[in-house]
């Protein structure tokens, strides 16, 4: 077998008496999407944070494209490939689809904001945000302002974003929250091309798009796996039904 992208080892975190981690250990291998589902308050976020690098783990290890980066912080880890998306804040709702797509892969060369307006003629850097938008399906928008777009869109373009920098992962927490049934509807069937781009972590309440979408499924309660599995698996896993699917099955 390959070896996964993202390894997390024995990671532990609490918060004073609570322990939001209990030593958690997941895999991400290339080409799949590996959902994390479990009931609020789990530690879902908790553990995204842990493996972006904005919460340090209290023991654990998370190893990344073949070292460990425990140890690094969040930019870091981003310049070596670690997406994360959908964090709408961070797209400047002023400018352009295409701009914002500039910017972001104007963070890939390690340049600075103020660099900006000559960036916008770098031949280099408008073919990386072209491509990237081409990618999401939203290069006919490229001239459009960014506050302008639907709330689907804007989580494509965060992806757009997150794709100038050629991330070898995608971590996505609740990518379909606050979308309506046919935005959810939409931006599952883009996923579902993008792993082949770059694995996705996908944290999401939406069940159907976990069955639908999910190569493997990890189950997180109090802070602890449960089981990991196929759809299937995690379906007919008894310890899963009663403890998290249970009332919606029964
Ligand atoms: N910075 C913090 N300080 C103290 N407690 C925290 C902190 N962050 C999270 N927690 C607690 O840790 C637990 C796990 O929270 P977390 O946000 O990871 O859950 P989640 O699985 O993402 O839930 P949801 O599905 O509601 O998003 C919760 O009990 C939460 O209140
Ligand atoms: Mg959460």
């Amino acid at each position: 077998m390959t070896d996964p992208v993202l390894e997390v080892r024995g990671v532990s975190k609490s918060f004073g008496a609570l322990i939001a981690s209990n030593d958690i250990n997941l895999d991400l291998y290339p080409g799949e999407i590996h959902a994390l589902i479990g009931p609020n308050g789990a530690g879902k976020s908790t553990l995204i944070k842990q493996i972006s690098g904005g919460l340090r783990p209290d023991s654990g290890r998370v190893h990344f494209a073949g070292r460990d980066v425990t140890d690094l912080s969040t930019a870091a880890r981003a310049r070596l490939g670690m997406g994360r998306t959908f964090q709408i804040s961070s797209l400047a709702m002023d400018y352009t689809v295409l701009q914002n797509a500039v910017l972001g892969a104007l963070g890939h060369r390690g340049d600075v904001f103020r660099f900006f307006r000559p960036a916008m003629t770098d031949p280099e850097l408008l073919d990386r945000a072209r491509d990237s938008l081409e990618t999401v399906g939203l290069e006919e928008f490229h001239a459009v302002r960014t506050s302008e777009l639907s709330h689907g869109q804007r989580r494509q373009l965060e992806v757009a974003v997150a794709l100038t920098l050629s991330p070898k992962v995608f971590l996505m927490d609740e990518p379909m929250a606050g979308l309506g049934g046919e935005g959810s509807h939409r931006l599952m069937g883009f996923l579902d091309g993008l792993r082949s781009q770059a694995p996705i972590l996908l944290v999401e309440h939406d069940m159907d798009a976990v069955f639908a979408l999910a190569d493997r499924i990890s189950v997180l309660v109090y802070g602890e796996i449960i089981a990991t599995g196929t759809v299937g698996e995690i379906r007919e896993n008894p310890e899963v039904r009663s403890a998290y699917l249970g009332e919606e099955d029964a």
